[in-house]
């Protein structure tokens, strides 16, 4: 009984990481690089228009505030080519 008790809660920890886990990773699949834009890039300060740099400006740039805005390589990407399309 004790051992099904403890099996059991193994079990129901592992269901509710992996349910976590998979939230976590579609809700960051599912946002495009303008929503992730806005949602990142307006905390410290207002962002000047994508055709204000280059394609090459905003990669230096993005590199750079990934740093500061704590961003995954995923995020990166997308707020980047956001960026870039603009132009
Ligand atoms: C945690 C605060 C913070 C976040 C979040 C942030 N930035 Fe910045 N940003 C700064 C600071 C501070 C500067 C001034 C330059 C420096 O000291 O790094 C700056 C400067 C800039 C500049 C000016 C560069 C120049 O040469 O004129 C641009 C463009 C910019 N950020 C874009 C972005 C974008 C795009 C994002 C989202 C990916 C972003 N920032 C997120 C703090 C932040």
């Amino acid at each position: 009984m004790k051992r099904n008790t403890i099996i059991l809660c193994i079990a129901t920890l592992i269901g509710i990481t992996a349910v976590v886990e998979s939230c976590v990773s579609t809700k960051v699949i599912g946002k495009s690089g303008t929503t992730l834009w806005s949602e990142n890039c307006q905390r410290c300060h207002n962002t000047p228009p994508s055709s204000a740099f280059t394609n090459t400006q905003w990669e230096v740039i993005n590199t750079h505030m990934r740093q500061r805005a704590i961003l995954t390589e995923d995020e990166y990407k997308k707020i980047t080519e956001f960026m870039q399309a603009g132009e």
